[in-house]
């Protein structure tokens, strides 16, 4: 059916060898920037700026914090791309189209991705401002059948069923945890993310009901990629920035809001790029 049609092969080689053809850097890292993360791209020198309007096959950004750029360029010396606003459920592509990017990444030559996002705390040990390194993910649309890997496999991206019980890479977790020692950073936290659909936020049962299930964090984003990138072989490193905390009691009188969001993001935004250019800088390619 349409609906689960995955992008060919062929497509995002065509893709790819585009993107190739405008002469950036050849990449070894991706980096997919979350809401309100973006500033993470202009970190990069000898920039090469695309549109994803100007892509070939490249979805469209929607969202306010999100601002749908392709940016090539080196990292402490390392080629990177990277994703200055990403593609979600509640945009209305097929599952399929918001994690054809990743797929894209794999044809350019990366071998490593670390992706970030803005989640809401479900944990009730997280502050505000704390960043959560991923250790393994809840995939609740896949539950009812919206996983990216849906639809016909071609086994040149990876096989039919694909492990993802080591998708979040451990020696990543420890490198991202070492880096944030150095800095000082004492606001850091290791837990569980569960994606959900959205746009709305949870109501105070489904907060419940999913700390109750063992998530940390709740978010929109993240985990599709995540497992489209192990399907084909990438190396995975995930982060989210504890945005706001999730509301799990009728007396509390806060109300989730992309404002609240957006604005810790803004307040961690330097140092989550520190974090993330120093991991860069430290990681192994072949
Ligand atoms: Cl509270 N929920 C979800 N689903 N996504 C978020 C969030 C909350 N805060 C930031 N992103």
């Amino acid at each position: 059916p349409e609906s689960t049609k995955s992008y060919s092969y062929e497509e995002c080689k065509a893709t790819a060898d585009w993107l190739l053809a405008q002469g950036p850097v050849r990449p070894q890292v991706g980096i997919v920037c979350g809401s309100g993360l973006g500033g993470l791209a202009e970190m990069l020198k000898d920039q090469l700026v695309i549109n994803y309007s100007d892509i070939p096959n490249f979805p469209q950004s929607t969202v306010h914090g999100h601002a749908g750029k392709l940016v090539f360029g080196t990292l402490k010396g390392k080629p990177c791309v990277c994703m200055q606003g990403r593609f979600h459920l509640y945009e209305g592509y097929p599952i399929q189209k918001i994690t054809m990017p990743i797929r894209v990444f794999k044809l350019l030559g990366v071998e490593t991705v670390l992706l970030t996002n803005a989640a809401g705390g479900l944990n009730q040990d997280y502050n505000v401002g704390d960043m959560m390194v991923i250790k393994d993910h809840i995939n609740i649309p896949g539950f009812a059948g919206n996983n990216p890997l849906v639809g016909r496999n071609d086994e040149r991206f990876g096989v039919r069923f694909p492990c993802v019980s080591d998708a979040y890479d451990r020696d990543l977790q420890e490198l991202a945890l070492e880096v944030a020692d150095e800095l000082g950073f004492s606001f850091m936290q290791k837990g569980v993310y569960c994606v959900l659909g959205g746009p709305s936020f949870e109501t105070i049962a489904e907060c419940r009901m999913l700390r109750t299930l063992g998530a940390d964090a709740v978010g929109m984003s993240t985990a599709h990629e995540v497992i489209v990138a192990r399907h084909c072989g990438l190396r995975v490193f995930a982060l989210s920035l504890i945005t706001n905390k999730s509301v799990m009691d009728y007396d509390s009188e806060k109300k989730a809001n992309h404002e609240e969001v957006l604005e810790t993001a803004e307040l961690r935004a330097a140092q989550l790029e520190k974090l993330i250019a120093n991991m860069v800088s430290r990681i192994e390619t072949g």
